[in-house]
């Protein structure tokens, strides 16, 4: 018996990465999932390898009619909508603040925070008339502390996680959840720096930040599709409004190697003595 066996899931950005890792894992736990992304080609292929039950439907998730289509559409095909997984999304504008546009901070917001609140929109008043429903969203660790990613990259995922936190408090009283998941490292083609990036351009990411890790390893779609699936399914029905950090310890602070005043063992206790009694 699966884990997801009889519910019906939307996976934003479920070409690639986290999304793709996640409707496979979906998949795999008995879900009927359908997959909302940018990439016709990628999304296709992937509702075709894995057939009945998934579907692909080419959507923007800046755009709100597309948003309304794409939840329309998991209920036509499906007959419910229990999941949403909030997941599309790019590395947004880079650079300094000086010479960042109005045009690039309202990209960037648009494919990182208006479609999370377009997504939440439309799916509550399914989710609501139904009783019950878990709405996730990707935000970052970059959403929670400043220097892991550029300015508005930071700042919307920041937004997703207070919106994760503002509407859960609505729909908790229908019995619909809404959280966040902040994965730190993860090796996608977004986190090797371009959307197409191949599999040698992520395994020198991987390669290149392993130390960083505290365990000693970059994460991997699997990892974030694991707390997915936790959010999903009714092992964390008693659980809502919050960020979930995903991140190999990333967050908490530098491996233990990389301090050796720490670490090495010959080093002397030194301690103020108590004074003689
Ligand atoms: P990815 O580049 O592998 O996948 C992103 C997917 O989103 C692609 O399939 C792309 O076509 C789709 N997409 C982009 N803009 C879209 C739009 N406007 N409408 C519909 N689909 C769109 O990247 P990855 O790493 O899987 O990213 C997934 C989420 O995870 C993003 O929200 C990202 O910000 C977040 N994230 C990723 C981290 C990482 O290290 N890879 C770390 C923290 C957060």
């Amino acid at each position: 018996m699966g884990q997801l066996d009889g519910k019906v899931a939307v996976v934003t950005g479920g070409a690639s990465g986290i999304g793709a890792g996640t409707v496979r894992r979906f998949v795999a736990e008995g879900a009927q999932v359908l997959i909302a992304d940018l990439d016709e080609a990628g999304g296709t292929a992937m509702a075709d390898e894995l057939g009945d039950g998934v579907a692909y439907l080419a959507t923007d998730v800046s755009r709100e009619e597309q948003v309304a289509a794409m939840i329309a559409e998991a209920t036509d095909l499906f007959g419910r909508l229990d999941c949403l997984f909030n997941n599309a999304g790019f590395g947004g504008a880079l650079g300094p603040i000086a010479t960042t546009t109005v045009a690039d901070y309202d990209l960037t917001m648009d494919v990182l925070l208006k479609s999370v609140f377009l997504g939440m929109k439309h799916a509550a008043p399914v989710m609501v008339e139904q009783g019950s429903g878990s709405i996730i969203s990707t935000a970052s660790v970059a959403g929670i502390r400043a220097g892991y990613a550029p300015h508005l990259y930071s700042v919307a995922k920041c937004g997703v996680i207070h919106l994760t936190k503002t509407v859960a408090l609505e729909l908790g009283e229908d019995n619909v959840r809404v959280n966040a998941i902040c994965p730190g490292f993860i090796a996608t083609p977004l986190a090797a720096g371009h959307p197409d990036a191949d599999q040698e351009r992520i395994q020198k990411m991987r390669d290149r930040t392993a130390r960083a890790q505290v365990l000693g390893r970059v994460g991997e779609a699997s990892d974030i599709a694991a707390m997915a699936l936790f959010l999903a399914s009714d092992e964390s029905q008693w659980i809502t409004g919050q960020e979930f950090v995903v991140d190999g310890g990333f967050a908490a602070g530098p491996p233990w190697s990389r301090w050796p005043e720490f670490s090495r063992s010959e080093r002397p206790i030194r301690h103020h003595r108590p004074p003689d009694r």
